[in-house]
Formats: C-alpha cells, sequence, structure tokens
C-alpha cells in the first residue's frame, strides 16, 4: 500500500478522507497535535476501516518533531496538508496565532517533503480566497480579493507559497484545494465535526439547537439582495469533498513532470440560502428549529458558490451527496454525540 502522510487526520475533513484513502487502497499515517480534535475521532477511524491507523502525536510547525518523523516513516508517496487554524474570528482577534501555525507548518513541511524526496501535495485551500465574487458561480478565474480576516489571509500566503516554490528548484507537485462550506458526516456517524465551545459556522449551530443544547439559532440578516433576504453558500458534504482529495492525489501521482501548480474549486456548484437550508432540515431529519432573525454578522458576504467545471475536467469528480443527505449525516452524527 502506498503511503500518505495526512497532516491535521484528526481533524473534521482530515478524519473522512483517511477513510476514503483507505478505500482507495493507500495508508495513512496521521500528524496530528489534537489542538482542535479528540483522540476519539481516531477510534470513529479505526472502527469504519476495522483496522488500526499510525497517529504521530505533534505539531507541524516544529522542524525537530517533523524531521524525527520523516527519519521513522521512509517512502511516502505524497501528502494531505490538513492542518491549520480555521476559525475566522480567533484570527482576528489573535493573527500571531494563525500567521504562525498555518504559515509555519506549511514552511516546515515543505523543507521537509524537499528533504525526503516526497513530490506530491494536497493543500487545504478555502472560498474564502474570493471574498464576495463579482460573478456568480465563481471560477478559478475569479481574481482573489484582499483577505478579510488574518485567517483567509494565511490561505492566500499559503498559495503564494506553493506557487513560488513550484518556480524554485525541486519542486513538489502541488494542487491547492479551495473547499466552499463542508457538511455533514460520514453516514456510519462514527466521525464528524466536533466543534469546541459555541459553534460558528451554521450546520453545527443548527444540529446542536436541534438537540437542545443551544436555545436558539439566529440567522446572521435577512435583508441581503437574495430571493430570501438570507446569505447563500454553497455546502458541500464532507465525504464527496474527502473523495475528492483521493482524486487530486491521484492525478499527482500520475502528472510525469516535476514541477506543477493549480488550483480547483470544490464545491456542490448550487448555492442555498440560510433560509433554505433550515427548512431542509427540518424536512430531512423531522426535528425543529428554534431560530430567529439577527442582524447581519459583521465581515459576511452575501453570496458564493462553485464553478465546479474545472474540478469535473481536471479530477474527473463531481459532488453526488445533495443538502438533505448532507443535513441528515450531520444530525445523525449530533445524536451520536449523546449530548
Ligand atoms: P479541523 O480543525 O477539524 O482539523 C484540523 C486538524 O489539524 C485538527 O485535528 C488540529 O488538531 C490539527 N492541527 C492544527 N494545527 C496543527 C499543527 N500545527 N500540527 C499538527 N496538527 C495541527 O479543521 P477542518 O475543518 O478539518 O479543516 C481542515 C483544513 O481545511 C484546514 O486547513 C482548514 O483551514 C481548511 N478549510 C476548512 C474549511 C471548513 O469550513 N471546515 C473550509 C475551507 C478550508
Ligand atoms: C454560513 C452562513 C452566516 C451561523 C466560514 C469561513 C470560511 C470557510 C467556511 C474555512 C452565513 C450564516 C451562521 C449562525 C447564521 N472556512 N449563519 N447563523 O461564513 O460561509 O464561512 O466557513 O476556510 O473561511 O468564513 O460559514 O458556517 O459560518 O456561515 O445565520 O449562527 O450561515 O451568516 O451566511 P461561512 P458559516
Amino acid at each position: 500500500m502506498d503511503k500518505i502522510l495526512v497532516t491535521g487526520g484528526a481533524g473534521y475533513i482530515g478524519s473522512h478522507t483517511v477513510v476514503e484513502l483507505h478505500e482507495a487502497g493507500y495508508e495513512s499515517i496521521i500528524v496530528d497535535n489534537f489542538s482542535n480534535s479528540e483522540k476519539q475521532a481516531i477510534d470513529g477511524i479505526e472502527k469504519i476501516i476495522g483496522k488500526n491507523v499510525k497517529v504521530y502525536e505533534g505539531d507541524c510547525a516544529n522542524e525537530d518533531f517533523m524531521e524525527n518523523l520523516f527519519q521513522t516513516e521512509s517512502g511516502f508517496k505524497g501528502c494531505i496538508h490538513f492542518a491549520a487554524y480555521k476559525a475566522v474570528g480567533e484570527s482576528v482577534d489573535n493573527p500571531l496565532k494563525y500567521y504562525g501555525n498555518n504559515i509555519g507548518s506549511l514552511i516546515i513541511l515543505l523543507k521537509k517533503l524537499k528533504k525526503f524526496n516526497v513530490s506530491n501535495l494536497v493543500f487545504s485551500s478555502s472560498c474564502t480566497v474570493y471574498g464576495q465574487p463579482d460573478d456568480l458561480p465563481v471560477s478559478e478565474k475569479s481574481p482573489i480579493q484582499p483577505a478579510e480576516s488574518p485567517y483567509g489571509n494565511t490561505k492566500q500566503i499559503c498559495e503564494e507559497i506553493l506557487r513560488d516554490s513550484n518556480i524554485a528548484e525541486e519542486p513538489i507537485k502541488t494542487l491547492a484545494l479551495r473547499y466552499f462550506n463542508p457538511i455533514g458526516a460520514h453516514p456510519s456517524a462514527y466521525i464528524g465535526e466536533l466543534p469546541i465551545g459555541t459553534p460558528n459556522n451554521l450546520v453545527p449551530f443548527i444540529t446542536q439547537t436541534a438537540a437542545g443544547i443551544r436555545k436558539e439559532l439566529t440567522v446572521f440578516g435577512d435583508d441581503f439582495n437574495t430571493p430570501d433576504g438570507s446569505c447563500i453558500r454553497d455546502y458541500i458534504h464532507v465525504v464527496d469533498l474527502s473523495q475528492a482529495h483521493v482524486k487530486a492525489l491521484k492525478k499527482l501521482l500520475q502528472i510525469p513532470e516535476s514541477s506543477y501548480y493549480d488550483y480547483i474549486n470544490l464545491g456542490t456548484g448550487q448555492g442555498n440560502s440560510v433560509l433554505e437550508v433550515i427548512k431542509t432540515f427540518e424536512e430531512a431529519t423531522g426535528q425543529n428549529v428554534n431560530y430567529s432573525i439577527g442582524p447581519r454578522r459583521p465581515g459576511d458576504i452575501e453570496q458564493v458558490w462553485a464553478d465546479v467545471e474545472k474540478a469535473s475536467n481536471e479530477l474527473n469528480w463531481r459532488s453526488e451527496r445533495d443538502l438533505a443527505t448532507s443535513l441528515g449525516d450531520s444530525w445523525n452524527w449530533q445524536k451520536s454525540l449523546g449530548k
């Protein structure tokens, strides 16, 4: 089995990707410092795939730790780099934490990949690089907008680092994947998103409200220029997203040239409003969501959804799971948490 290094593999998207890598015949070696995840994610992965996974607990931004890892585990075919902090609001309050971790870990990782001749890298980027695009759906040709948060800026800077290091000597073939809004959970409900504290994202807030953990969901504004006035996003099932990572990795493995850098949107190609998400959740699960309309959240963009043609052409991938399925899986995961 080809070995793949998965940084942040205990996290939400990483854990689902480890499962899909296994399904595709790859062995994942996980590196995670559990700064935003729990060991139970590893148990969940192991239950689904029916075997143990190798996990190295440590910080990707720590050069000694990463050197030791690469000395111990030789022969990686590729790497998928999920490890990063992702809370937009926290990044505004504590930018150095975000620049240090998100950029620091990428630089150390690139040094080790080069040193140990690992030449294929899939990188977690984000639709946040587009800000509020002029044209919808947003394609990869759309300009990058000035970042609205230090978190968003780390993704832009990381993409630039990856592009520049591919122009330089000893490049590492790289695909940056720009995710839209990942939601859902594995259908087994053994793994899913584990928000620490009060969720910032819509779907965990909905499931926690339906479960009675939160009293009420606030819809952040209903006076946007959209059909029902609430914001529109492109919500993609995390299993679809994870399968795209396997396809991205396979594509890189087939590229004969030593230098390659590209970026691809990963979304469904469809936008849904906040109110549509609530309604679909209620229909799919039979649960009532207690909500009220509140003021706009500062910095929220009005609407964005992905042009997915490039993903289709380059990766031969399209999302398969619809919004109701995604929300049903989120709810099953919430119920499995038993709180
Ligand atoms: P997550 O927080 O669930 O997973 C990230 C994992 O990385 C966690 O397990 C965390 O403990 C680990 N980690 C963080 N810094 C580390 C470090 N220095 N060393 C080792 N481990 C470290 O987040 P996620 O939702 O799975 O996101 C994965 C990636 O996708 C991130 O890069 C994120 O920015 C990006 N992304 C996420 C979304 C989203 O909405 N979830 C959208 C676009 C992009
Ligand atoms: C979705 C919609 C809210 C909570 C964030 C990051 C972005 C990317 C994905 C990483 C918005 C509305 C939310 C609530 C609400 N992550 N909402 N009430 O803002 O699209 O993107 O996650 O790269 O960088 O910014 O996702 O889930 O926070 O919000 O009405 O309690 O739900 O206004 O319209 P967002 P979200």
